[in-house]
């Protein structure tokens, strides 16, 4: 019988791509994940209003853009021009909102595992796993993006549509034995936020062999007490710092 635990390198993935250094969910952010060494990114998609999935965390473009107005409202011909980049800084006035396309186009030929985010609570897009889906089979990724949601119905939709394709759940609650109950819907992963991944569900989940990967882990003890727990992956804004910390654990 063998006993011995293996642990496994925390994964490291970038939220809404490097968000702590460049505009979050633009390409300039992806990209700047890659080059900082992080496994995977975390990206949020909504649908415009002639059904194009396009890479935004809000609602509507007001905050991260110098447009105004919500995505379902918008067609990809207006988001398209929008500059995405100088809320956060004026050397990003080039940057622009990314389609999923476009994304899964950039990934693909990358070593980057994907974490799309169902942005399908404040507005319920009519289609959007659907559509996901087969965009994610035109790329053949199947086997390299996790689907996440707040919206629990969504990733059930999700599952019914192809059982192959990896949900997680999103959750801010600390819940009482969260992977059973992420079974109990077809998930294979937690997302959780940050303090509610407490000793109890880092170790219960590991025995129920499921990854928790807690977000948004943006402080130093955090990424290395996580690290050092063996806690399969991370979601950070800091992928080269967490990148960094990892390393130093290793040694
Ligand atoms: O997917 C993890 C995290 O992104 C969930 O919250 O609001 O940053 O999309 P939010
Ligand atoms: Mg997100």
């Amino acid at each position: 019988q063998n006993n011995e635990v293996i642990l496994l390198d925390t994964l490291i993935f970038a939220h809404r791509g490097a968000a702590g250094t460049h505009p979050e969910n633009t390409m300039a952010s992806f990209e700047a994940a890659l080059k900082a060494g992080a496994d995977g990114i975390e990206l949020d998609v909504q649908l415009t209003s002639d059904n194009v999935p396009v890479i935004i965390h809000d609602e509507t473009v007001n905050r991260t853009t110098d447009g105004e107005g919500w995505i379902k409202d918008l067609t990809y011909e207006e988001i398209s021009k929008l500059d995405a980049g100088t809320w956060f800084d004026s050397s990003f006035n080039k940057a622009s909102i990314p389609t999923l396309d476009q994304v899964l186009d950039w990934v693909k030929p990358t070593r980057l595992l994907l974490n799309i985010e169902l942005k399908n609570g404040v507005v319920r897009y009519s289609n959007l796993e659907k559509i996901i889906l087969d965009l994610i089979n035109k790329y053949e990724m199947k086997d390299r993006v996790i689907i996440s949601s707040f919206n629990h119905y969504s990733l059930v939709e999700m599952h019914q549509l192809d059982p192959e394709v990896e949900t997680a759940i999103l959750f801010m609650e600390g819940i009482y034995e969260p992977w059973k109950y992420a079974k109990s819907i077809g998930a294979k992963g937690l997302h959780c936020f940050l303090p509610v991944a407490v000793p109890e569900l880092l170790i219960g989940a590991a025995q129920a062999e499921m990854p928790v990967r807690p977000f948004t882990v943006n402080d130093d003890n955090h990424m290395e007490n996580l690290i050092k727990a063996g806690c399969p992956a991370i979601i950070t804004d800091w992928p080269e710092k967490a990148v960094h910390i990892r390393n130093k654990a290793a040694n």
